[in-house]
């Protein structure tokens, strides 16, 4: 049986990823798409807009799901979590993406106002994929802890 992600799962394998910015003088262009440097396929996006003052989002981890997030407009923080180790990354620049790896906890937060989240996803939609509980994360990556 092939072990979960969880198991293994790292933020030091999450990075942030230059995508190309065609710069204009009447404006910038970044385009993503398949032959770009996402270490995946995507075939899900969506994006998390409206986001009232002081919320968070995310609170999750997935089984095998990559994402790579974008900071299309305005600036937010994202907080990475193995079961070990906890990593805050500031996203504030369209042209740059955060990639995180399945098995990793993430919580969203300190969005400011009119900011855009934009998520490239390597799955869709699928709510078993997901891990809600951070309970139920930490025993999923307990192993860790007792290296
Ligand atoms: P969720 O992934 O928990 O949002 P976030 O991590 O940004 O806080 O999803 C919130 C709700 O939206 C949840 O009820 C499921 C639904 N949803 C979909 O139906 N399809 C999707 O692709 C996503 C990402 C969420």
């Amino acid at each position: 049986m092939t072990q979960d992600p969880h198991a293994n799962s790292r933020v030091e394998a999450c990075h942030i990823i230059e995508l190309d910015k065609h710069h204009h003088a009447n404006g910038n262009l970044t385009v993503v798409e398949d032959n770009s440097p996402i270490p995946f396929k995507i075939r899900r996006t969506y994006y998390l807009y409206d986001i009232p003052g002081g919320e968070s989002r995310g609170g999750h981890s997935h089984h095998n799901l990559y994402q790579l997030i974008v900071a299309i407009s305005g600036s937010f923080d994202v907080v990475l979590d193995d079961g070990v180790h906890q990593r805050r990354f500031t996203l504030n620049r369209p042209y740059q993406g955060l990639l995180i790896v399945p098995g990793i906890w993430r919580v969203l937060d300190n969005f400011s106002s009119g900011s855009v989240c934009l998520c490239l996803a390597s799955e869709h939609y699928d709510e078993k994929d997901y891990v809600r509980d951070y309970e139920t994360f930490l025993t999923l990556t307990a192993n860790k802890r007792t290296e």
